[in-house]
């Protein structure tokens, strides 16, 4: 039981960290853009990413845990240098990059999802879950942006998430 508590807080520190890389990115990314609905869009997933860390925070604290400050530092640096090479790297590049990120943010939120019902915190599925679905929205949206596009021959397509339904599963 307290293995599962250990493994959630690590995941969650995880998630906190991510989350703020993930937001600077998106900064930087929708600023980099030149299409409105793509810039809108874009910005909203940024808004998603700070919400999902303030959400992750108060998991954190519930647990009697916090974040991981040094691995913060870091992903402060990742998501900064990620938001500036936005403006450098193209149109293709950043949608590809966060599409295939996004991918893996579902499955973190399920698993953590995961060690809260093994640790005895059921209360924090549905919040847990329902970032997962958030994620899966990012991802499905960052996927149709990408398809068709001519450098998918050099880049291949991440596997397709499976349907949102299967996350409350
Ligand atoms: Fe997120
Ligand atoms: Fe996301």
């Amino acid at each position: 039981m307290s293995d599962a508590r250990t493994k959630l807080i690590r995941q969650l520190q995880g998630a906190y960290s991510g989350e703020l890389a993930a937001a600077f990115a998106y900064r930087g990314h929708w600023r980099s853009v030149r299409d409105a609905a793509e810039r809108a869009r874009i910005a909203e997933i940024e808004a998603d990413e700070w919400h999902h860390r303030e959400l992750v925070a108060g998991l954190l604290r519930d647990l009697g845990g916090k974040p991981n400050r040094s691995r913060d530092a870091i992903f402060w640096c990742i998501g900064r240098t990620l938001g500036a090479l936005c403006h450098i790297s193209g149109w293709f590049v950043p949608m590809y990059g966060a599409g295939k990120l996004e991918r893996g943010n579902i499955v973190e939120y399920e698993e953590a999802a995961v060690f809260a019902r093994d640790c005895g915190h059921p209360e924090m599925i549905d919040c847990l879950l329902t970032m997962a679905e958030v994620e899966w929205e990012h991802e499905r949206y960052f996927r149709e942006r990408i398809i068709g596009h001519k450098l998918l021959r050099l880049f291949p397509l991440w596997d397709a998430a499976p349907p949102k339904t299967t996350i409350r599963g």
